[in-house]
Protein backbone atom coordinates (compact mmCIF):
# COMPACT_ATOMS: atom_id res chain seq x y z
CA UNK A 1 0.00 0.00 0.00
CA UNK A 2 1.09 3.79 -1.26
CA UNK A 3 2.21 5.93 1.85
CA UNK A 4 0.07 8.99 2.75
CA UNK A 5 2.27 11.91 4.34
CA UNK A 6 1.84 11.91 8.14
CA UNK A 7 2.64 14.76 10.16
CA UNK A 8 3.47 12.31 13.19
CA UNK A 9 6.51 11.01 10.97
CA UNK A 10 7.78 14.91 10.37
CA UNK A 11 11.31 15.72 10.71
CA UNK A 12 12.67 18.81 12.02
CA UNK A 13 16.07 20.21 11.08
CA UNK A 14 16.34 23.52 12.63
CA UNK A 15 18.28 26.42 11.97
CA UNK A 16 21.49 27.20 14.32
CA UNK A 17 21.52 30.25 16.05
CA UNK A 18 24.00 31.31 13.39
CA UNK A 19 22.31 30.93 10.53
CA UNK A 20 19.38 32.33 11.35
CA UNK A 21 18.59 35.34 8.99
CA UNK A 22 17.72 39.01 10.15
CA UNK A 23 13.88 39.86 9.71
CA UNK A 24 13.38 42.92 7.63
CA UNK A 25 11.64 45.88 8.69
CA UNK A 26 7.77 46.22 8.48
CA UNK A 27 7.89 49.33 6.31
CA UNK A 28 10.53 47.78 3.89
CA UNK A 29 8.03 44.49 3.63
CA UNK A 30 8.08 44.09 -0.34
CA UNK A 31 5.78 40.92 -1.62
CA UNK A 32 7.30 37.93 -2.04
CA UNK A 33 10.62 39.43 -1.53
CA UNK A 34 11.59 37.84 1.96
CA UNK A 35 11.62 34.56 2.69
CA UNK A 36 11.66 33.04 6.53
CA UNK A 37 14.46 30.69 8.11
CA UNK A 38 12.82 27.58 7.13
CA UNK A 39 11.03 25.48 4.67
CA UNK A 40 9.08 22.49 4.67
CA UNK A 41 9.38 19.71 1.81
CA UNK A 42 7.26 16.08 1.15
CA UNK A 43 8.25 14.07 -1.52
CA UNK A 44 6.43 12.11 -3.54
CA UNK A 45 6.90 8.61 -6.57
CA UNK A 46 5.12 6.46 -7.72
CA UNK A 47 6.47 3.23 -6.40
CA UNK A 48 6.52 4.20 -2.44
CA UNK A 49 3.91 7.02 -2.25
CA UNK A 50 5.06 10.00 0.07
CA UNK A 51 8.28 10.58 2.28
CA UNK A 52 8.53 11.88 5.59
CA UNK A 53 7.61 15.38 5.37
CA UNK A 54 10.90 17.50 6.38
CA UNK A 55 11.52 20.98 7.99
CA UNK A 56 14.62 22.20 7.33
CA UNK A 57 16.69 25.82 6.86
CA UNK A 58 15.29 27.20 3.35
CA UNK A 59 17.81 26.07 0.46
CA UNK A 60 18.33 25.89 -2.93
CA UNK A 61 16.61 22.90 -4.53
CA UNK A 62 18.71 20.43 -6.62
CA UNK A 63 16.69 18.98 -9.67
CA UNK A 64 17.60 17.51 -12.78
CA UNK A 65 17.89 20.03 -16.02
CA UNK A 66 15.10 17.35 -16.70
CA UNK A 67 12.40 17.37 -14.76
CA UNK A 68 9.50 17.87 -16.40
CA UNK A 69 8.56 20.78 -14.23
CA UNK A 70 10.88 22.70 -16.37
CA UNK A 71 9.85 21.60 -19.50
CA UNK A 72 6.01 21.49 -19.42
CA UNK A 73 5.33 22.91 -16.17
CA UNK A 74 3.99 20.58 -14.52
CA UNK A 75 3.42 22.25 -10.94
CA UNK A 76 0.89 24.41 -8.98
CA UNK A 77 1.02 26.26 -6.24
CA UNK A 78 -1.14 28.10 -3.46
CA UNK A 79 -1.32 31.42 -1.59
CA UNK A 80 -2.70 31.87 1.52
CA UNK A 81 -1.80 33.76 5.20
CA UNK A 82 -1.09 33.96 8.73
CA UNK A 83 -1.71 36.74 10.63
CA UNK A 84 -0.31 38.10 14.17
CA UNK A 85 -3.71 38.73 16.18
CA UNK A 86 -4.18 42.14 18.02
CA UNK A 87 -5.34 40.12 20.82
CA UNK A 88 -1.15 38.06 19.88
CA UNK A 89 -2.43 35.04 19.17
CA UNK A 90 -1.68 33.21 15.35
CA UNK A 91 -4.43 32.52 12.58
CA UNK A 92 -4.77 31.01 9.72
CA UNK A 93 -7.36 32.13 7.33
CA UNK A 94 -9.72 29.41 5.81
CA UNK A 95 -6.73 26.99 4.77
CA UNK A 96 -8.77 23.95 4.39
CA UNK A 97 -10.28 26.03 1.25
CA UNK A 98 -6.55 26.35 -0.18
CA UNK A 99 -5.89 22.90 0.32
CA UNK A 100 -8.89 21.75 -1.43
CA UNK A 101 -8.01 23.83 -4.57
CA UNK A 102 -4.42 22.84 -4.19
CA UNK A 103 -6.09 19.15 -4.53
CA UNK A 104 -8.21 20.02 -7.42
CA UNK A 105 -5.27 21.49 -9.17
CA UNK A 106 -2.81 18.81 -8.20
CA UNK A 107 -5.43 16.37 -9.86
CA UNK A 108 -5.42 18.48 -13.36
CA UNK A 109 -1.99 19.09 -13.87
CA UNK A 110 -1.82 14.80 -12.92
CA UNK A 111 0.38 15.59 -9.46
CA UNK A 112 -0.77 13.04 -6.67
CA UNK A 113 -3.53 13.46 -4.08
CA UNK A 114 -2.55 13.98 -0.71
CA UNK A 115 -3.90 14.26 2.55
CA UNK A 116 -4.61 17.90 3.23
CA UNK A 117 -5.18 17.73 7.18
CA UNK A 118 -2.02 16.27 7.52
CA UNK A 119 -0.58 18.83 5.26
CA UNK A 120 -2.72 21.67 7.43
CA UNK A 121 -0.62 20.07 10.65
CA UNK A 122 2.66 20.18 8.68
CA UNK A 123 1.98 23.92 7.84
CA UNK A 124 1.13 25.04 11.10
CA UNK A 125 4.19 23.44 12.55
CA UNK A 126 6.29 25.24 9.88
CA UNK A 127 4.77 28.74 10.65
CA UNK A 128 5.81 27.95 14.42
CA UNK A 129 8.98 27.48 13.84
CA UNK A 130 9.71 30.79 12.01
CA UNK A 131 6.44 32.54 14.05
CA UNK A 132 8.95 35.41 14.91
CA UNK A 133 8.82 36.33 11.30
CA UNK A 134 5.29 36.93 11.34
CA UNK A 135 5.20 40.88 11.70
CA UNK A 136 4.17 42.59 14.75
CA UNK A 137 1.92 44.82 12.90
CA UNK A 138 -2.03 44.80 11.87
CA UNK A 139 -1.43 46.01 8.54
CA UNK A 140 1.07 42.85 7.24
CA UNK A 141 0.87 39.14 7.37
CA UNK A 142 2.75 36.09 6.60
CA UNK A 143 2.26 34.99 2.74
CA UNK A 144 2.47 30.55 3.06
CA UNK A 145 3.37 29.88 -0.52
CA UNK A 146 2.73 26.29 -1.19
CA UNK A 147 4.36 24.71 -4.23
CA UNK A 148 3.93 21.17 -5.96
CA UNK A 149 6.20 20.10 -8.77
CA UNK A 150 7.41 17.29 -11.04
CA UNK A 151 10.57 16.49 -10.75
CA UNK A 152 10.85 13.03 -12.84
CA UNK A 153 14.10 13.74 -15.10
CA UNK A 154 12.81 12.71 -18.13
CA UNK A 155 11.14 14.13 -21.52
CA UNK A 156 8.13 12.25 -21.89
CA UNK A 157 5.10 14.20 -21.92
CA UNK A 158 3.50 12.07 -19.35
CA UNK A 159 2.69 11.91 -15.50
CA UNK A 160 5.64 12.20 -13.33
CA UNK A 161 7.27 9.35 -11.37
CA UNK A 162 8.47 11.69 -8.31
CA UNK A 163 7.43 14.78 -7.21
CA UNK A 164 8.39 17.60 -4.64
CA UNK A 165 5.77 19.23 -2.26
CA UNK A 166 7.52 22.07 -0.81
CA UNK A 167 6.44 25.25 1.55
CA UNK A 168 7.82 28.87 1.77
CA UNK A 169 7.00 31.64 3.84
CA UNK A 170 7.26 35.49 3.02
CA UNK A 171 6.82 37.84 5.63
CA UNK A 172 4.65 40.42 3.55
CA UNK A 173 3.39 44.36 4.10
CA UNK A 174 0.17 46.14 3.27
CA UNK A 175 -0.55 45.90 -0.51
CA UNK A 176 -0.95 49.18 -0.64
CA UNK A 177 1.66 51.47 1.30
CA UNK A 178 -0.50 54.38 1.47
CA UNK A 179 -3.84 53.33 2.29
CA UNK A 180 -6.18 51.81 -1.03
CA UNK A 181 -5.20 53.19 -3.78
CA UNK A 182 -7.63 51.99 -6.76
CA UNK A 183 -6.33 50.98 -9.64
CA UNK A 184 -6.51 51.50 -13.45
CA UNK A 185 -7.48 48.45 -15.72
CA UNK A 186 -6.96 48.20 -19.40
CA UNK A 187 -9.87 46.14 -20.91
CA UNK A 188 -8.89 44.57 -24.52
CA UNK A 189 -10.63 41.55 -25.78
CA UNK A 190 -8.18 40.45 -27.86
CA UNK A 191 -6.71 39.08 -25.20
CA UNK A 192 -7.54 36.04 -23.27
CA UNK A 193 -6.85 34.48 -20.05
CA UNK A 194 -8.89 31.29 -19.80
CA UNK A 195 -11.61 29.57 -21.83
CA UNK A 196 -14.15 26.50 -22.03
CA UNK A 197 -12.29 23.74 -21.50
CA UNK A 198 -9.38 25.18 -20.43
CA UNK A 199 -7.25 24.92 -16.94
CA UNK A 200 -8.11 28.59 -16.05
CA UNK A 201 -9.91 27.83 -12.82
CA UNK A 202 -7.03 25.50 -11.41
CA UNK A 203 -3.97 27.28 -9.69
CA UNK A 204 -1.05 26.02 -11.62
CA UNK A 205 1.84 28.47 -12.71
CA UNK A 206 1.11 27.87 -16.82
CA UNK A 207 -1.66 30.09 -16.12
CA UNK A 208 0.38 33.22 -15.01
CA UNK A 209 3.33 32.98 -17.25
CA UNK A 210 1.49 33.92 -20.60
CA UNK A 211 -0.23 37.06 -18.50
CA UNK A 212 2.83 38.79 -18.03
CA UNK A 213 3.40 39.57 -21.48
CA UNK A 214 -0.17 41.48 -21.33
CA UNK A 215 0.24 43.13 -17.71
CA UNK A 216 3.30 44.72 -19.03
CA UNK A 217 0.95 46.42 -22.08
CA UNK A 218 -1.47 47.81 -19.75
CA UNK A 219 1.84 49.11 -17.98
CA UNK A 220 3.03 50.78 -20.84
CA UNK A 221 -0.61 52.20 -21.51
CA UNK A 222 -0.54 54.14 -18.26
CA UNK A 223 -2.48 51.05 -16.13
CA UNK A 224 -1.97 49.18 -13.45
CA UNK A 225 -3.67 45.72 -14.40
CA UNK A 226 -5.60 44.00 -17.26
CA UNK A 227 -9.33 43.06 -17.20
CA UNK A 228 -9.77 39.69 -18.63
CA UNK A 229 -12.57 39.62 -20.90
CA UNK A 230 -14.27 36.77 -22.75
CA UNK A 231 -16.34 35.97 -25.93
CA UNK A 232 -17.74 37.60 -28.58
CA UNK A 233 -19.47 39.49 -25.62
CA UNK A 234 -16.65 40.80 -23.77
CA UNK A 235 -17.43 39.15 -20.24
CA UNK A 236 -15.79 40.83 -17.50
CA UNK A 237 -14.06 37.60 -15.63
CA UNK A 238 -11.05 38.29 -13.29
CA UNK A 239 -8.71 41.64 -12.79
CA UNK A 240 -5.15 40.94 -12.91
CA UNK A 241 -4.66 37.79 -10.75
CA UNK A 242 -8.00 38.78 -8.59
CA UNK A 243 -11.80 37.62 -9.15
CA UNK A 244 -13.79 40.89 -10.21
CA UNK A 245 -16.87 42.49 -8.05
CA UNK A 246 -18.94 44.85 -9.97
CA UNK A 247 -21.44 46.60 -6.99
CA UNK A 248 -24.51 48.52 -9.13
CA UNK A 249 -28.18 49.38 -9.19
CA UNK A 250 -29.84 46.99 -11.26
CA UNK A 251 -32.41 48.19 -14.04
CA UNK A 252 -35.34 48.31 -10.80
CA UNK A 253 -32.10 50.74 -8.91
CA UNK A 254 -31.80 47.83 -6.29
CA UNK A 255 -28.31 47.27 -5.41
CA UNK A 256 -27.13 44.21 -6.98
CA UNK A 257 -23.42 42.75 -6.03
CA UNK A 258 -22.22 40.72 -9.19
CA UNK A 259 -19.05 38.24 -9.54
CA UNK A 260 -18.81 36.14 -12.20
CA UNK A 261 -19.80 32.18 -11.84
CA UNK A 262 -17.47 29.57 -10.80
CA UNK A 263 -17.86 28.17 -14.53
CA UNK A 264 -14.66 26.75 -15.46
CA UNK A 265 -13.46 30.19 -16.67
CA UNK A 266 -13.11 31.97 -12.46
CA UNK A 267 -10.41 30.65 -10.23
CA UNK A 268 -12.03 29.92 -6.62
CA UNK A 269 -10.91 32.50 -4.97
CA UNK A 270 -11.18 32.18 -1.39
CA UNK A 271 -11.32 36.23 -0.90
CA UNK A 272 -13.83 35.73 -3.48
CA UNK A 273 -16.00 32.76 -1.41
CA UNK A 274 -15.68 34.91 2.15
CA UNK A 275 -17.04 38.42 0.32
CA UNK A 276 -19.98 36.45 -1.34
CA UNK A 277 -20.36 34.49 2.29
CA UNK A 278 -20.02 37.70 4.34
CA UNK A 279 -22.59 39.66 1.53
CA UNK A 280 -25.35 36.77 2.10
CA UNK A 281 -25.31 36.68 5.67
CA UNK A 282 -25.64 41.01 5.65
CA UNK A 283 -28.94 40.61 3.22
CA UNK A 284 -28.52 44.21 2.64
CA UNK A 285 -28.34 43.76 -1.42
CA UNK A 286 -28.63 41.40 -4.17
CA UNK A 287 -25.41 39.45 -4.27
CA UNK A 288 -25.58 37.52 -7.68
CA UNK A 289 -22.99 34.90 -9.50
CA UNK A 290 -23.93 35.61 -12.87
CA UNK A 291 -22.04 36.60 -16.21
CA UNK A 292 -21.66 40.22 -16.69
CA UNK A 293 -20.65 41.71 -19.76
CA UNK A 294 -19.15 45.12 -20.83
CA UNK A 295 -22.22 46.42 -22.46
CA UNK A 296 -23.74 46.38 -19.14
CA UNK A 297 -20.79 48.44 -17.75
CA UNK A 298 -21.03 50.57 -20.22
CA UNK A 299 -24.82 51.28 -20.24
CA UNK A 300 -24.96 51.30 -16.19
CA UNK A 301 -21.85 53.68 -16.64
CA UNK A 302 -24.10 56.21 -18.79
CA UNK A 303 -27.00 55.67 -16.65
CA UNK A 304 -24.81 56.28 -13.17
CA UNK A 305 -25.96 53.01 -11.89
CA UNK A 306 -22.20 51.47 -11.66
CA UNK A 307 -21.59 51.71 -7.76
CA UNK A 308 -18.04 50.53 -7.41
CA UNK A 309 -15.64 47.97 -8.99
CA UNK A 310 -13.04 45.76 -7.11
CA UNK A 311 -10.76 43.36 -7.23
CA UNK A 312 -10.69 40.57 -4.46
CA UNK A 313 -7.77 37.95 -3.60
CA UNK A 314 -5.53 36.64 -1.10
CA UNK A 315 -2.44 39.04 -1.36
CA UNK A 316 -4.39 42.66 -1.36
CA UNK A 317 -7.69 41.11 -0.15
CA UNK A 318 -9.86 44.39 -2.24
CA UNK A 319 -8.23 46.48 -4.38
CA UNK A 320 -10.76 49.33 -5.71
CA UNK A 321 -10.99 50.14 -9.45
CA UNK A 322 -11.19 54.06 -10.51
CA UNK A 323 -11.00 53.58 -14.36
CA UNK A 324 -11.67 50.75 -17.00
CA UNK A 325 -9.90 51.88 -20.26
CA UNK A 326 -12.29 49.76 -23.14
CA UNK A 327 -11.96 50.65 -27.02
CA UNK A 328 -10.21 54.03 -26.40
CA UNK A 329 -12.69 55.27 -23.90
CA UNK A 330 -12.09 55.24 -20.36
CA UNK A 331 -14.59 54.68 -18.05
CA UNK A 332 -14.58 56.66 -14.33
CA UNK A 333 -15.72 54.93 -11.22
CA UNK A 334 -17.90 57.17 -9.10
CA UNK A 335 -17.07 58.18 -5.98
CA UNK A 336 -18.85 56.92 -3.52
CA UNK A 337 -19.19 57.87 0.04
CA UNK A 338 -19.06 54.83 2.27
CA UNK A 339 -17.46 51.93 -0.19
CA UNK A 340 -18.71 48.34 -0.10
CA UNK A 341 -14.91 47.27 -0.74
CA UNK A 342 -14.07 49.21 2.38
CA UNK A 343 -16.46 47.85 4.50
CA UNK A 344 -15.67 43.83 3.08
CA UNK A 345 -11.65 45.13 3.55
CA UNK A 346 -12.21 46.17 7.47
CA UNK A 347 -14.34 43.17 8.13
CA UNK A 348 -12.23 40.70 6.95
CA UNK A 349 -9.15 42.64 8.21
CA UNK A 350 -11.25 42.23 11.60
CA UNK A 351 -11.28 38.73 11.36
CA UNK A 352 -7.96 37.89 10.21
CA UNK A 353 -6.20 39.99 13.22
CA UNK A 354 -8.88 38.26 15.54
CA UNK A 355 -11.11 41.44 16.52
CA UNK A 356 -14.21 39.61 15.40
CA UNK A 357 -14.54 36.00 16.23
CA UNK A 358 -14.98 34.02 13.73
CA UNK A 359 -14.57 30.19 12.27
CA UNK A 360 -12.91 31.04 9.04
CA UNK A 361 -9.95 32.23 11.15
CA UNK A 362 -7.90 29.16 12.93
CA UNK A 363 -5.27 29.00 15.35
CA UNK A 364 -2.38 28.07 14.56
C1 LIG B 1 -3.75 36.96 -5.18
O1 LIG B 1 -3.88 36.62 -4.03
O2 LIG B 1 -4.31 37.95 -5.65
C2 LIG B 1 -2.87 36.16 -6.04
O3 LIG B 1 -3.31 35.29 -6.71
C3 LIG B 1 -1.49 36.62 -6.01
C4 LIG B 1 -0.40 35.71 -6.46
C5 LIG B 1 -0.58 35.12 -7.82
C6 LIG B 1 0.89 36.44 -6.34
Amino acid sequence: RLQTQKFSDLEEKLCSPSQLHPKPEVSSLVFGKYFTDHMLEIGWNANKGWEKPVISPLHDLQIHPGAKVLHYAIELFEGMKAYRGDDGRLRLFRPDRNMIRMLNTAKRVSLPEFDMEEMIKCIKRLIQIDRDWIPHSNTSSLYIRPTFIATDPSLGVAATNSALLYVVLCPVGPYFTSGFKPISLLADPQYVRSWPGGCGSSKMGANYAPTIYIQKQAEKQGHQQVLWLYGDDHQLTEVGTMNIFIFMLNKKGERELVTPPLDGLILPGVTRLSLLELAREWKEFHVTERNITMAEIVEAHAENRLLEVFGAGTACVVCPVANISYQNRDYKMPAVESPLSQRFFKTMSDIHYGRLQHKWAVDI
